[in-house]
């Protein structure tokens, strides 16, 4: 008994698969928006199409003759609003459309013995009713894959008109022969599905799972596990992890699960684990990017303190005695990779930072003087007010000690209290007007995101919205 148990639970903690940092989620609400604006636009495109030849052999008393259909093109087109559903059997879609009518016309050749024939026809396909199931997964290197399930296809009635040619002799047989002609066109609406989703897998299968957002760092968004379609939603867990482009090198601590809430009055919504921002916050300080050397140069000129030791009696009286009027510089650098947490309503970041001061002989002689722990604690918030992300962020608490001291100890208090004003003064009113201009909300180029609101959760963020087509644009392909 007990060794069965160990192997099941062995067994569930190897399928447990990793959480996903994003989740997205599209629901009913996103699926029916962007149904009606995929009919319009196929609608649109059926205007414009040819379609394959059909053609075939008809038998008659006195041997058979062979037709063909060509050119045929849609001259017009009653495309009723299909229904798409999520499809909980075969976690995916299924999509139906019934009494679609459709007029067409082209041209006609007969080949009978040696007699060749031929004209033009105008033909109406009446009542066609369409059934698609697709079924959503994901491969192994984490692409999003489609593929058919299953297609059903009925063409209720034909009528066709032929002018030209011998017409007037076979028009009257049209009663007998259009139910080939029917069933002809029959079979071929579901190899045209089959091939559109085919199609559709193709380009999934190309499409790349990360992104380099800048010299530094990737975004992984590969899906983390299968697709999940309840009766109203479709859910996709993707990784979200950033790592430096150099390193590669994952960070030491995983994504926690999250629950997003549900929003069915939204078409979409996404959620953002503190596991991705701290992911990129590991990738820079893995790529030995969260550091500076900071010099008097560097520092305002409004600024009280100098990087020069002749400045630095208020703080630490011994150290213009030892070493007078020589410049200073400050190397401050990440003890560990800066952490961010959501909160309900905030988002805290904690950055443990070092300090090692350094004065400058004239010869360019270095000197260490002293090495400080620097604790910074941040709060700060996040909204999206039109298309925009905004954010505000407010300094909570600046901890300073000294870890070591070539010039004898000193109290940190003042150093600290100036560390906290030229932190606001200096570093946060810069940072808050950035925050506040904020960043637009990525655009596509067919699509936008429109009523969109933030709200700050534990462990993570999450937007839900609306989108926009612009479909408009007849360059859609
Ligand atoms: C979906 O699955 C349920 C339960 O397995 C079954 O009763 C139902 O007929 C299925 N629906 C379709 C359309 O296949
Ligand atoms: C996918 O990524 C590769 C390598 O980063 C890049 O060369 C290629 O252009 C990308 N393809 C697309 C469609 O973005
Ligand atoms: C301070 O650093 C900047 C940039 O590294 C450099 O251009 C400048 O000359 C330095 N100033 C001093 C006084 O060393
Ligand atoms: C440092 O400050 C003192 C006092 O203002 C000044 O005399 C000295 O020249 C400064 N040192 C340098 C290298 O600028
Ligand atoms: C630089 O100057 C200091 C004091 O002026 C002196 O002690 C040191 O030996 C000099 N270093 C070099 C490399 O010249
Ligand atoms: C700042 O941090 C110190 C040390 O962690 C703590 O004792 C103090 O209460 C904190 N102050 C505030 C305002 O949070």
């Amino acid at each position: 008994m007990l060794p069965s148990v160990v192997a099941l639970l062995a067994l569930l903690s190897c399928t447990h698969g990793e959480n996903p940092a994003i989740q997205f989620i599209l629901t009913n609400k996103g699926l029916q928006y962007g149904k009606h604006a995929g009919a319009g636009w196929i609608q649109e495109k059926l205007d414009k199409v040819t379609l394959p030849d059909i053609s075939g052999e008809i038998n008659i008393y006195i041997g058979s003759i062979d037709y063909t259909l060509t050119g045929i093109t849609i001259t017009k087109c009653d495309f009723p609003e299909p229904s798409v559903e999520f499809f909980q059997n075969n976690t995916g879609f299924k999509a139906s459309m019934s009494g679609l009518s459709v007029a067409l016309n082209g041209g006609w050749m007969t080949h009978f013995g040696i007699i060749d024939d031929g004209g033009q026809f105008d033909m109406a396909i009446f009542s066609m009713d369409v059934t698609s199931v697709v079924e959503l997964g994901r491969d192994p290197d984490g692409h999003l894959s489609v593929s058919s399930v299953s297609c059903d296809a009925q063409v209720g009635d034909v009528d066709i008109q032929f002018h030209g040619g011998a017409s007037w002799i076979f028009q009257p047989f049209v009663d007998h022969f259009k139910g080939h002609i029917r069933s002809e066109i029959q079979i071929k609406i579901c190899p045209a599905v089959r091939e559109f989703i085919d199609r559709l897998e193709y380009h999934l299968q190309f499409m790349n799972v990360s992104f380099d957002v800048d010299q530094v760092l990737t975004l992984d968004l590969a899906l983390t596990g299968l697709p999940v379609i309840d009766a109203s939603s479709l859910n996709l867990g993707l990784k979200g992890e950033f790592y430096s482009i150099k390193t590669h090198m994952s960070p030491p601590f995983e994504a926690q699960p999250f629950t997003m809430p549900e929003q069915p009055s939204y078409m979409l919504s996404m959620g953002l684990s503190d596991f991705t921002l701290n992911s990129a916050s590991y990738g820079y300080y893995s790529a030995g990017l969260l550091q500076v050397l900071i010099n008097d140069s560097m520092i305002p000129p409004r600024f009280p303190l100098r990087l020069n030791t002749s400045y630095m009696g208020q703080v630490i009286p011994q150290l213009p005695k030892m070493f007078p009027g020589l410049l200073m510089n400050l190397k401050i650098y990440c003890k560990e990779a800066p952490i961010f947490s959501f909160q309900p309503g905030a988002v805290k970041l904690d950055v443990q930072s070092v300090v090692k001061a350094i004065a400058m002989e004239p010869n360019g002689t270095q000197i260490p003087l002293f090495t400080l722990n620097v604790d910074l604690k941040f709060s700060g918030k996040m909204w999206i007010t039109g298309e925009t992300l905004k954010g505000s962020m407010t300094m909570d608490n600046v901890t300073l000690t000294l870890a070591a001291s070539e010039v004898g100890t000193f109290k940190t208090d003042a150093l600290e209290v100036m560390v906290k004003g030229g932190m606001k003064m200096f570093v946060l009113i810069k940072l808050n007007e950035k925050l506040g201009k904020g960043i637009i909300l990525p655009r596509m180029k067919y699509a936008q995101l429109v009523n969109s609101v933030l709200k700050m959760e534990q462990g993570f963020i999450a937007i839900s919205s609306d989108a926009e087509f612009l479909l408009t644009d007849r360059s859609f392909n």
